[in-house]
């Protein structure tokens, strides 16, 4: 369990940092399709915020703490955050393609750690997610294309 929790807290930090990772870019894209880059952001962000705290009451569930502070998803995450400038909407969209892949991959982690302590519930919790996460990412490489 001590390895699932971990994976599950680095997740939960993930999520929580890429919540404002998110809000940065929404605010800061600029140029052309900039409504529709700023509203897919806004979507992401709304979803990821869920998904935060529907893994931290996974954690629950299992009767052990989630990380709850900031100061802990800085320690643990594996986000880095980004400067206020202005970002097109290629590169804003570039920032998240490379978020998701990293957040499936992380999710997948847990999901197979989840799987041999015969946690199903976490199992299917990452692949609901996961299943979100493919298709936002099916969006994005249409977007960029
Ligand atoms: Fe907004």
């Amino acid at each position: 369990m001590k390895e699932q929790l971990e994976l599950m807290n680095k997740y939960i930090a993930n999520l929580a940092v890429l919540n404002i990772k998110l809000h940065n870019l929404h605010w800061n894209v600029s140029g052309e399709n900039f409504e529709q880059g700023h509203v897919f952001l806004e979507r992401l962000y709304t979803d990821l915020f869920e998904k935060y705290d529907e893994a931290a009451e996974r954690v629950k569930m299992l009767r052990q703490f989630p990380e709850a502070s900031m100061k802990s998803y800085l320690a643990l995450t594996s986000v880095e955050e980004l400067g206020n400038k202005f970002y097109t909407v290629p590169e804003s969209f570039a920032v998240a393609q490379q978020e998701y892949e990293g957040l499936i991959a992380l999710a997948k982690q847990v999901r197979k750690q989840a799987d041999q302590n015969d946690d199903f519930i976490t199992v299917s919790l990452m692949e609901d997610h996961i299943t979100i996460y493919e298709k936002e990412l099916w969006f994005i490489h249409s977007a960029l294309k």
